[in-house]
């Protein structure tokens, strides 16, 4: 896997952590590309679990180089916080890397991110009020302030100065706010910059020279497809380009570095915040998969909405992504569950179908997914180490999945334990040999 890259491909939270977890094993570098604290992964190892927001999941390898690329937005506090506790638990953040390019959340970024919101009212996006959408706002319009800016006090603060000023007149009731200080902010910053300052880094250069090197580089997405800024459900979004592509803008690396792309995808389909979710089952069996997956978001602790797999969707994001493999997490969750539910195509309230992810919201906004209904299975399959060690009934709807997507499947995860997993037959000895 010289250059491999992980995307989620639905509306995020598809255990995208614990796949780069066991990819990153034989990685010589992790990197993400996108998105910043909206993000959250848990990682089961033993009976310890980690809950990471921006460093990558490899960091519990030593051997495996961490990169936070230039395309994530940073809130500094956080970032030290995580580097904190890991350390604390024994964990030494020493093969971390930033990217001193990288982007910074402030605190009116954050400020801004729960205003926006409350302006909204019932047409509020859901976000996760990490200051995320401000963030990139402001780099787009060239007002953000970089990691690198930490480093030079006087940079730091005329630049905090000019980013600041605008957003008064938008905070105005937040004006007398002490957290838009500027003396307070810079003297805050630049602490942090005392405490970053060892792992910011060139990590473009970092990547490149591990793959002219004949290196691995796995590229970890944050959030998923249909959250991508472009070609998700806007604009109930996130602020950043969750799709492959944008691998190579946000650790710096062009389309020939990368050979594979992995789309990671729930047995079933999950969304937090607002917007369309054409399977979605507002019923006892949409509860029951909450129930029995745990959906409550890391980040924020909200309830995820849930509901079947989405073909059309999953369909769709394989393309946007050029995927090569499908990695199918949560397969678990739909033991005892009764007959599965999978969304084949949509309907329109108005009689259209739609074989085809429709791209206009006010068709996709009154969609209903249509289903075909596949037989269940009722036995424990959280030990299955193979395909051959599932229900019959449980091969039939990965195949059934991967002939309607068109792409192979290469992992299935079958419970939270790093072990939980199988490795579909070849693609472990694959990826092994590529690295
Ligand atoms: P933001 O990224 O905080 O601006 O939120 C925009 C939308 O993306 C909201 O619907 C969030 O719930 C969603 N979102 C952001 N990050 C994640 C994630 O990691 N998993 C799932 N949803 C997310």
């Amino acid at each position: 896997m010289p250059g491999l890259v992980i995307v989620g491909a639905q509306w995020g939270d598809e255990g995208k952590g614990k796949v780069t977890d066991l990819l990153a094993e034989r990685a010589d570098v992790v990197v993400r590309f996108q998105g910043g604290n909206n993000a959250g992964h848990t990682i089961v190892r033993g009976d310890e679990e980690f809950k990471l927001h921006l460093i990558p999941s490899g960091i519990l390898h030593e051997g495996t180089l961490c990169a936070i690329g230039n395309g994530v937005v940073i809130d500094p506090k956080i970032l030290t916080e995580e580097i904190e506790g890991l350390k604390r638990r024994g964990v030494p953040a020493a093969n971390l890397r930033i990217s001193a390019n990288a982007h910074m959340i402030m605190p009116y970024h954050v400020l801004l991110d729960t205003a926006g919101e409350a302006r909204l009212g019932s047409s509020m996006i859901g976000t996760t009020k990490r200051g995320i959408g401000p963030c990139y706002a402001d780099k787009s319009a060239r007002l953000g302030i970089r990691v690198q800016d930490l480093l030079d006090e006087k940079i730091l603060r005329k630049k905090i100065m000019a980013a600041m000023e605008p957003k008064r007149q938008l905070l105005r009731p937040h004006a007398k706010d002490p957290d838009l200080d500027l003396h307070s902010m810079t003297e805050e910053y630049v602490t942090y910059g005392h405490r970053l300052e060892h792992y910011i880094a060139d990590t473009a250069r970092l990547c490149w020279d591990e793959l002219d090197a004949g290196r691995s580089v796995l590229f970890e997405g944050a959030q998923g497809a249909l959250l991508d800024l472009d070609h998700g459900t806007y604009p109930f979004v996130t602020s950043s380009n969750p799709i492959a592509g944008a691998a190579c803008i946000g650790a710096g690396v062009g389309p020939t570095d990368i050979d594979d792309v992995w789309g990671i995808t729930k047995a079933y389909t999950t969304r937090v915040g607002s917007g369309p979710f054409p399977s979605e089952l507002e019923d006892e069996t949409g509860e029951r998969l909450r129930e029995n997956g745990g959906e409550f978001g890391t980040t924020t602790g909200r309830p995820r909405r849930c509901g079947w797999l989405d073909l059309v969707a999953l369909r769709y994001a394989a393309r946007l992504n050029g995927m090569t493999g499908l990695v199918i997490t949560k397969l678990d969750v739909l033991t005892g569950i009764g007959p599965i539910g999978v969304a084949v195509r949509y309907r329109h309230p108005e009689g259209a179908t739609f074989d085809q992810f429709p791209y206009h919201q006010s068709v996709l906004h009154r969609a209903r997914a249509e289903y075909e209904e596949l037989p269940g299975w009722d036995e424990d399959i959280t030990g299955a180490r193979s395909l051959e060690d599932l229900p019959q009934a449980a091969r039939d709807y990965l195949d059934y999945i991967a002939d309607f997507i068109g792409v192979p499947i290469t992992i299935v995860g079958v419970g939270p334990g790093r072990d939980q997993v199988i490795w579909v037959s070849g693609e472990q000895e694959a990826v092994l040999e590529a690295a």
